[in-house]
């Protein structure tokens, strides 16, 4: 089925200047950007966007991390968007990421790992909401 799915361009991403890249890599691979804008996250946003982690180990760090910097947050819409959004990522930590992937490309560790994608249908939904209402996401 034709989804959306919310892709996240981390800080790191927009540190190396390689969100063109990253964006070529969705469009070449089927999948269409129809909402898109930089935003530099509050540690409350940050804090409320991942809300899911509040209770890991790492949470403190994710937060700041997320914060330092610019993100850019897209939609993006495709056959199977929000599994296809994942192959293209590759695992979490770049470290088991395949071959080709963004993370194995690009990330540089468990933490600070270039893109965020939604893990499900609902919580694609979810995320897509928490940054774009219906009126700025853009369909051809
Ligand atoms: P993301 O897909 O954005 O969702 C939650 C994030 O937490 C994840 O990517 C990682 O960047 C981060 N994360 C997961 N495990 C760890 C870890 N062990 N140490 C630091 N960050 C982590």
């Amino acid at each position: 089925a034709i989804e959306t799915t919310l892709s996240i361009l981390k800080p790191d991403a927009i540190e190396k200047n390689i969100i063109g890249k990253i964006i070529a890599k969705f469009e070449e691979k089927g999948l269409t950007p129809v909402g898109l804008r930089m935003v530099h996250l509050s540690e409350r946003e940050a804090g409320e966007f991942y809300a899911v982690h509040a209770e890991r180990p790492f949470f403190g760090e994710l937060v700041e991390f997320m914060t330092r910097g610019p993100v850019v947050v897209m939609a993006l819409r495709g056959e199977d968007a929000v599994n296809r959004n994942r192959e293209i990522m590759g695992a979490t930590n770049p470290a088991d990421a395949d071959a080709g992937t963004i993370r194995a490309e690009f990330a540089t560790s468990i933490g600070e790992n270039t893109v965020h994608g939604s893990d499900s249908v609902e919580n694609a939904e979810i995320e897509v909401n928490f940054f774009f209402s219906g009126t700025n996401l853009f369909s051809r």
